[in-house]
């Protein structure tokens, strides 16, 4: 197989954002079929599709159509938060390989859910994180894994991005994130920044996350967005009580007691950042401000005046320290969207499905990332009380 024939469910802002500028335009992919609850999204897509390739796919708004085809060899499952693990088990039921986009579980159950079936049908399966190809975040992968930070013992991440129009237009834009907000308090979207987190800390992989504790702020930001804009439609969420905190604190504890810190803060005035940072015994990354630093590399004379031992790490050192991925990608040409890891994500995944072997981000993955979504939820119903993290690998 040289290019996958590929059906995507779920034509919304994600979906959009991806086929016409990314997938059309790739080697290993084939867009076949696509389905959207919306006729008019999926109408939209397949004359994207006719438009570029000059070939018709399949559109329907009924997703078990498209499990039942025959001639499609992946599907990407780019559906809401609430109905991706229903659908991606199903796709894995049917025998499709599936790449699942990223977000947090609803509930344990679905973390189990996704585990048991791909243990079950041994359906070829990744999630689908592209922070996990960020090119800072595979550098510091690329220098933990040299040992030059030395031992880490903590790292921390965020998913620091103004949502405050994407919340409150949640009508007009056919949006789950709307009622997300208004009914749910937890870490809803911790996987960007612990994907990443996990992988350098060989999370699953000798090392696991034992308990987490959250804490939640008060929820004020979309009240005060919706009061600052009253002539608009999000004027009439002023006094609508969300129940989403803006900022929400998730601590989490490893076995081999390295500690992670996660931040979730969507609903205030800020510029984006998924404040990557990692630090050991010898070194850190800070990712606001790129900066990175190095025992070996310490100014003496700069003691007391902090900022020369902070070295820019684009500047200094990503001709040094770039993953092997990037520095090949750099050389044969960025492209796709969020900085070039979309592509490498897809890339993977494709890759994954003509080549077979391990998944790059496998189903005990995404089980343990997703969990800390219904996990940080009862941390914060309960006094931010410790909660346990399963160990999904046990399930076998
Ligand atoms: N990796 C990234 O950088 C990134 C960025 C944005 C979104 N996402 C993820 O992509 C997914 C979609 O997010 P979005 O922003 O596009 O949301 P969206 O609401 O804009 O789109 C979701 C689409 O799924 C469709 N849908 C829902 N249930 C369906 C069903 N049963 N059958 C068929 N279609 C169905 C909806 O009609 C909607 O068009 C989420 O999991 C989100 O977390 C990832």
């Amino acid at each position: 197989m040289e290019k996958v024939r590929t059906a995507v469910i779920g034509l919304g802002a994600r979906g959009q954002s991806l086929i016409k500028p990314l997938l059309l335009g790739m080697d290993n992919c084939e867009i076949v079929a696509v389905c959207d609850l919306y006729q008019d999204r999926v109408d939209l897509i397949m004359s994207q599709i006719k438009e570029e390739t000059g070939k018709d796919a399949f559109g329907t708004t009924d997703y078990k159509e498209i499990l039942a085809l025959k001639n499609i060899d992946a599907v990407l499952v780019m559906t809401s938060w609430e109905t991706h693990v229903k659908i991606a088990c199903e796709a894995m039921e049917a025998g499709i390989p599936t790449g699942l986009e990223v977000g947090g579980a609803y509930d344990l159950e679905e973390c189990y859910d996704l585990v048991k079936t791909q243990v079950k049908t041994k359906t070829p399966f990744m999630f689908l994180e592209n922070c996990c190809y960020g090119r800072y975040e595979m550098m510091a992968m690329n220098i933990v894994k040299q040992g030059l930070f030395g031992e880490i013992v903590h790292c921390e991440g965020a998913y620091q991005h103004d949502l405050r129009t994407e919340v409150l237009r949640g009508e007009e834009l056919r949006h789950y994130r709307l009622n997300n907000y208004i009914n749910r308090n937890c870490e809803n979207y911790p996987t960007h920044e612990l994907g990443p987190i996990a992988q350098i800390l060989d999370i699953n992989r000798g090392n696991r996350m034992l308990y987490l504790t959250s804490m939640s702020s008060k929820s004020v930001g979309l009240n005060d967005y919706a009061r600052l804009h009253p002539d608009t439609i999000q004027g009439k969420f002023a006094d609508m009580k969300f129940n989403q905190g803006d900022i929400v604190t998730t601590n989490i504890m490893c076995s081999n007691g390295a500690t992670i810190s996660l931040m979730l803060d969507t609903s205030c005035g800020r510029p984006y950042s998924r404040n990557f940072t990692v630090h050991g015994t010898r070194g850190m990354y800070r990712e606001d401000g790129n900066y990175i630093y190095f025992d070996t590399d310490f100014d003496e004379a700069s003691h007391w005046n902090w900022s020369p031992n902070w070295n820019n790490a684009l500047d200094v050192y990503a001709e040094k320290y770039d993953h092997p991925m990037w520095k090949k990608f750099l050389a044969d040409g960025l492209r796709g969207g969020h900085g070039g890891m979309d592509y490498l994500v897809y890339n993977e995944f494709f890759n994954y499905v003509i080549n077979g072997g391990k998944s790059p981000i496998d189903v005990y993955d995404a089980a343990a990332w997703m969990c800390i979504t219904p996990l940080s939820d009862i941390s914060i119903r309960e006094g931010s009380r410790p909660v346990e993290i399963p160990d999904f690998t046990l399930i076998k």
